[in-house]
């Protein structure tokens, strides 16, 4: 960070401290001016929420929206039978599933933790180790993923959502002009259609807006407190993080705080570059409170712990409780709205 923004957030710290003394001796004007500062930094770094996250390369329509969700929860082409995306992403758990570890068709065990598919679809790619280009691309190959619906081949899936014959005219209504219409490709865009629009408005883009009164001066105090710290260096933008891959320990390497029982060799596994090392991409913290538990393996249960353990690995310093306190409170404040219409549970056609 800048030198001049640096002694600028020394500033609104200490004023967003003493907010609440400020208030209850009168100096509202005071507390008026200090939001306006931190309103305006916090612009620089961050950004509101887009009603839908559009794609140039698959246009969100009605159509393929209704479609994507009804693929969402579909389970009869799953390797058992069982497993459709809201095994491991339903929105009653945030779009997480609080497990360490996935568990998949056939019982078994995905080889990461689930993060949420909400806001998922604004990230530069899906999975931790960035392995997948887009959510699109991310739900085609799921399809026969060994931890996800887990067909045996793409073609296997296709077949078996042909069978349910009222599937025809919806993919033909979601794909006009396409002969076949009912393949793993098409599939992956109809759910990718349906993520784009699984946006999370929050307190904190009210704030972005100008409401100054959306968050609570803890909230506030926790905010200055997170760009201060450094943690913005990795989370920002619109969706606090997501656009990066980053070393997961630069200080420390990070087993030794979450006492994973594996160590993960992160992007390395992808790329065989050696620089790539316990690389991951850096995880939007959108709805973060709501998504327990923490890091690419799961190992960390709470999030005021796995604040800390970033404090300590990533940028060298012990943040006191009262300094991760504030930053938990600030996180909540990215604790979002599911759309409402997500939430309505799709009936899918029956198989003559
Ligand atoms: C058995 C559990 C399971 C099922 C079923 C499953 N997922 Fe996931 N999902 C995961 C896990 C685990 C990851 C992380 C994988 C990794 O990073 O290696 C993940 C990652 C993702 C991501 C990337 C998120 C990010 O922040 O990078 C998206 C998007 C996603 N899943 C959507 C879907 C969709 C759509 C389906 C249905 C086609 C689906 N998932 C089915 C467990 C599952
Ligand atoms: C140098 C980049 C960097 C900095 C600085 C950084 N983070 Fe992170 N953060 C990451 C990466 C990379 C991960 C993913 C780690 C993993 O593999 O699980 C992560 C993960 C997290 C998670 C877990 C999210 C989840 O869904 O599991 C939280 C919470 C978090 N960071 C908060 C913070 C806070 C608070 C700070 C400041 C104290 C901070 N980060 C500083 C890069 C960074």
């Amino acid at each position: 960070m800048r030198f001049e923004r640096r002694i600028a957030f020394f500033f609104i710290f200490i004023l967003a401290l003493s907010v609440p003394a400020a208030l209850s001796s009168g100096g509202q004007a005071a507390g008026k001016a200090d939001d306006a500062v931190l309103l305006k930094l916090v612009r620089e770094d961050f950004g509101r929420l887009p009603p839908v996250i559009a794609a140039a390369n698959n246009p969100v329509t009605p159509a393929k929206i209704a479609l994507g969700k009804m693929l969402f929860y579909e389970t009869r082409f799953s390797g058992d039978g069982t497993v459709s995306c809201v095994r491991c992403h339903p929105f009653s758990l945030y779009g997480a599933d609080g497990l360490r570890r996935s568990v998949g068709a056939g019982g078994k065990p995905a080889a990461r933790n689930a993060p949420t598919v909400l806001n998922a679809a604004g990230q530069i790619s899906a999975h931790w180790v960035g392995n997948r280009k887009d959510v699109e691309d991310q739900a085609t190959q799921s399809l026969i993923g060994n931890a996800s619906p887990g067909a045996p081949s793409a073609d296997a899936a296709t077949k078996e959502l042909q069978k349910i014959a009222a599937y025809g005219p919806l993919f033909r209504d979601a794909f006009p002009g396409e002969k076949d219409p009912v393949n793993a490709v098409n599939y992956g865009r109809a759910v990718g259609a349906f993520e784009r629009t699984l946006v999370t408005p929050s307190a904190f883009d009210a704030f972005l807006d100008g409401n100054v009164k959306a968050l609570a001066d803890a909230q506030k105090a926790g905010l200055a407190r997170f760009i201060e710290t450094g943690c913005v260096q990795c989370h920002s933008g619109v969706y606090v993080g997501g656009q990066t891959y980053e070393m997961f320990g630069v200080h420390e390497p990070y087993w030794t705080y979450t006492k994973s029982p594996d160590v993960d060799e992160g992007r390395f596994t992808v790329t065989k570059n050696p620089d790539d090392k316990y690389v991951f991409k850096v995880p939007g913290l959108r709805n973060v409170a709501m998504t327990p538990p923490y890091f690419h393996d799961g190992s960390v249960a709470r999030l005021s712990d796995a604040v800390w353990i970033m404090g300590k690995v990533q940028l060298g310093l012990s943040l006191a409780a009262p300094q991760v306190e504030s930053i938990v409170a600030f996180l909540a404040s990215l604790t979002g709205e599911i759309p409402s219409e997500a939430l309505r549970v799709p009936i899918l056609p029956r198989r003559d």
